[in-house]
């Protein structure tokens, strides 16, 4: 043979490989509404970047009809550049054997996670299973034992990003729940079981959409964190994400065009001086970063808390904010797990930490505690605690009680706490208080409500104000809204170089 024709015959290989599972079932994908894996790669890869690994290999089960090659075995695996900084994919090819997995399937999925742990990139999963290979069994099952235990081994090394872009159910949901981010498409599903065997234990009716689609996971359920439409809007989501990521966990975040110290009027007048007016939260953050820029993660999901990346002085700074306009901004159970996840990816990414605060306390209720509010708002504290990446906390007005002290108070470890005028701390609010502590004199009065009304002035006179903290050494900075933005740049600068070293131990034991 001359070399001629064994290039043609590695062309005529890699064209038969790459067709995956032939243009019948491309043309089903299509009709689905949705991408080959490949097609995916493209969109989302710099163009002519992708470098494929593993395009030959095949599925090592012949049993039950596979008797033909499996293109791949089903998912196609490699490197490239994203806006020119390297990552690794791996996108499961539904067109051979539904994205199924088999035993070289996870294999591959294996080496491309380590692959970016070692090389120290993001790991991106373009998911689109039919789940477990049936044919091949226990080895099938194991498949995913490994794929879990690389997703575990690269946590908190390399930050790792899931798409779901089709059916993802049973225990392969869990490789996504490993990773740090899921993206889910709109036609998407994830559950642990289905529809059918779900009507035949509990007798419940329902369908696929409604019980693990895409918007139900970003709204009810938390797994998600983002909601696409289409696949070019999960792309979209995906590469702006990783714009405010380092590549790993001994990098910084890329820095991106700066934008310097300004004034910002406008905060004069969007946080209101009285206590129980509702505000948007996420004006203030946008009047806060650097080109009005805010990158919600989880925006459908628990709004009383609001959470995201934006970007100071160029830098890219995590904020956790309340938000008064759901649920007065109270903690809850699913906001305690939105914000201590957060906290937490922050921190091992290298991400400082912005707290916006204004928050009246815990939710009350019943069903909270019974549903363990003590378990789940321990998380908040334990992440802000161990968290050791510069951390600034902004009193915005409202800081009462636990709730105080979970958005990351002073001696939970905040390095700078900015109180702005409105700002009002204690362990609960003025009309609570006075009530409280004047029950009997309140009854006894001759005017009971001037009596109150006197006492609640008096409360407000003392604690009502950032003054009282400020004096006891709580509060560092007192600033003008206008000023607000100023202080967070100048407190970001200055907190750069932070270096925390930990008593050593095994790990701690977060509150799950
Ligand atoms: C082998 C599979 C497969 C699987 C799909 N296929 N899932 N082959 N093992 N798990 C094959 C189909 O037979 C079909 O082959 C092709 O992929 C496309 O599937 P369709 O059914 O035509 O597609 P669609 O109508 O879109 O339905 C997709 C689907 C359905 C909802 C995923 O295929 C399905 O219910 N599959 C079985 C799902 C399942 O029970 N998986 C095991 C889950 S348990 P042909 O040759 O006809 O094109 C699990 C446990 C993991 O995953 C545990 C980890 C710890």
């Amino acid at each position: 043979m001359d070399m001629e024709k064994l290039i043609q015959a590695l062309k005529e290989k890699e064209k038969k490989y790459k067709a995956g599972g032939g243009k019948e079932k491309v043309v089903a994908q299509h009709n689905r509404g949705k991408l080959t894996a490949r097609e995916r790669i493209d969109l989302f890869l710099d163009p002519g970047s992708f470098v494929e690994i593993g395009l030959f290999a095949e599925q090592r089960a012949k049993n039950f009809g596979l008797t033909e090659p499996l293109p791949g075995d089903g998912v196609v695996t490699g490197y490239g550049t994203v806006n020119g900084r390297r990552v690794v994919v791996a996108a499961q090819d539904f067109t051979v054997q539904g994205g199924s997995v088999g035993s070289m399937h996870a294999d591959k999925i294996c080496r491309a996670i380590k692959m970016a742990q070692e090389m120290g990139v993001p790991f991106i999963s373009l998911n689109d299973s039919g789940g477990a290979r049936i044919q091949e069994g226990i080895e099938a099952l194991e498949g995913y034992s490994k794929i879990f235990a690389h997703n575990i081994d690269a946590s908190g090394i390399i930050p790792q990003i899931s798409v779901i872009g089709g059916p993802c159910a049973g225990g392969a949901v869990y490789s996504p729940a490993l990773t740090d981010f899921i993206v889910m498409i709109k036609g998407s599903n994830m559950f642990i079981t289905g529809p059918q065997v779900i009507k035949e234990v509990t007798g419940e009716e329902v369908d696929g959409e409604s019980l693990g689609g895409a918007l139900i996971h970003n709204q009810i359920s938390g797994v998600a964190h983002f909601y696409a439409e289409s696949e070019q809007e999960a792309v979209k989501i995906v590469k702006e994400l990783l714009s405010y990521l380092p590549a790993n966990y001994l990098e910084s975040p890329p820095v991106a065009a700066e934008e310097g110290y300004r004034r910002v009027l406008e905060l004069n007048s969007l946080i209101p001086v009285q206590p129980t007016k509702v505000y948007d939260v996420r004006e203030v953050i946008k009047a806060i970063a650097d080109f009005g820029r805010f990158f919600e993660v989880q925006a459908l999901f628990a709004p009383n808390i609001v959470i995201g990346f934006i970007r100071i002085g160029g830098e890219t700074v995590g904020v956790i904010a309340n938000q008064p306009k759901v649920k007065a901004g109270c903690l809850d159970i699913d906001a305690s797990n939105k914000a201590s996840r957060f906290i937490r990816f922050c921190d091992a990414f290298n991400i400082p930490l912005l707290t916006l605060e204004d928050i009246p306390g815990y939710l009350p209720g019943v069903w909270q505690e019974h549903a363990g509010i003590i378990r789940h708002g321990a998380k908040v504290l334990y992440a802000y605690g161990e968290a050791t990446v510069p951390k600034i906390t902004v009193i915005l007005r409202k800081a009462y009680g636990g709730g105080y002290i979970a958005m990351c108070s002073k001696n939970l470890g905040a390095d700078l706490t900015i109180a702005l005028p409105t700002a009002d701390i204690g362990v609960v609010g003025a009309d609570a208080a006075v009530n409280i502590l004047y029950r009997d004199e309140i009854k006894n009065a001759e005017n009971p409500e001037d009596f109150r009304q006197e006492k609640i002035s008096e409360f407000i006179e003392l604690f009502g104000n950032p003054y009282y903290a400020a004096s006891k050494g709580i509060v560092d900075i007192i600033v003008e809204p206008a000023e607000l933005r100023n202080q967070i740049l100048a407190g970001f600068k200055f907190l750069k170089s932070k270096k925390i070293k930990k008593s050593p131990k095994k790990h701690g034991n977060i509150p799950l």
